[in-house]
Formats: C-alpha cells, structure tokens, sequence
C-alpha cells in the first residue's frame, strides 16, 4: 500500500475529495491529514473519513520542524497539498524530493506566487482579459507555484464568469482530476512523462 499525507489550510473540500476516492482504494491510502490551522474544516472532514491529523498553528509557533521525520516514520510515499496556503520550509523539501505536489487553480505560470489563492486569484484572472484559464497540478519547490508541471487542464472563460461561478468550475476540475494524477505518479515510474499530459 502507498501512503499519502494531504496538507490543507482551507475549507478542506479537495482534501474531502481525495479521501473519499482512496477509500478503500487496492493500492494507495490517506495515511494523515496535516493542517497549520486549527480552524481548518479539513480537520472535520478527515475525522469524519477516520483519518488521523495532526494540526499546529504556523502563524503561532512556525512549521513543527519534527514533522518530516514524523512522515518518514509513517512511511509516507506523497505529500499532496489541497489547499495548503504556507510555504512549506526547506527541510520539508529536501526530505520528500519531488514526492510533494500541490494543485493550484490557474495555468501557471500565470497567476501564481505568494498570495495568489482564493478570491483574490479569481478576480484577478477575469479582470486580466485571458478567454481562458485552467488548474495545474505540480511539483513542489522551495518557491510558491513554481516546480516542474506534472498536468494542466484547460477551460474557457465565459464573459459572464464570476469569482463563484469559476471557482464553482475549477473545482468540479480539481476534483475530476487530482486524484487522478496522484494515482497515475503512483503508476509511472517515469513521472515526466505525465508533463502536460492532458489524457488522465
Ligand atoms: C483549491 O482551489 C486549490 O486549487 C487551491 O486551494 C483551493 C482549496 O480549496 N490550492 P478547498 O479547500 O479544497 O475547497
């Protein structure tokens, strides 16, 4: 069985998402649910899936340097962030090279870095004039939505699109698709191959 910690900051609904789909899943299962925020829903919606968590306030104490030695003790094989809104520290990075992705609801690398999540992003892109946007899933690096792409999926802006009505279809996109790649990273030995793949 492959093991997978989810990070999550936020209302914890692609997190709900993964756990669902790895429920009783023949290979891979969600090992833990992490979160830097005590008032994390995703914490509610981990205990409800039974999933054990482990939660600590960034803002109040940093991020709990014992942490990836307590995922290597788990025998965690992937972190996945789903709506994980810190950066994470170095040590995180070097302890799980290119075992960690996030998704992130832009074509990046358009509209990412600090600060670009939520409302703020959306608006951002429908005032930008782009006729299209999309989600990436990716990577993580020392840098905010930066390391190497793993899979980009496309969608048209329509010029009555809100902040709710795209955020309302850039989930129906994450939750389509990001469960899929982690499954399809598990399946390839070769991961750049999934490079802006758009077959998952
Ligand atoms: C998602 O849009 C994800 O792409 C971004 O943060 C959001 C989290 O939403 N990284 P939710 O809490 O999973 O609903």
């Amino acid at each position: 069985m492959k093991k997978i910690a989810i990070f999550s900051s936020s209302e914890g609904s692609n997190a709900a998402n993964l756990m669902h789909y790895f429920k009783n899943h023949p290979f891979i299962g969600v090992d833990l649910l992490v979160s830097d925020r005590f008032s994390s829903q995703s914490l509610v919606k981990a205990a409800a899936f039974g999933v054990p968590t482990f939660s600590f306030s960034v803002a109040k104490e940093g991020f709990p340097a014992h942490l990836p030695f307590l995922l290597k003790e788990r025998g965690i094989d992937l972190v996945v962030l789903a709506g994980y809104f810190s950066l994470l520290p170095i040590c995180m990075i070097e302890a799980f090279p290119q075992k960690i992705i996030n998704i992130h609801p832009s074509l990046l690398p358009h509209f990412g870095g600090k600060g670009c999540y939520g409302s703020k992003l959306l608006d951002k892109i429908l005032r930008s004039g782009h006729t299209s946007t999309g989600i990436t899933i990716h990577f993580v690096d020392e840098e905010y939505d930066h390391g190497q792409i793993v899979f980009q999926k496309a969608c048209e802006i329509d010029h009555a699109d809100t902040v709710e009505s795209l955020r309302e279809r850039m989930k129906i996109l994450e939750y389509q698709y990001y469960p899929k790649v982690v499954e399809a990273i598990f399946a390839s030995a070769q991961q750049e191959k999934f490079v802006k793949d758009e077959r998952i």
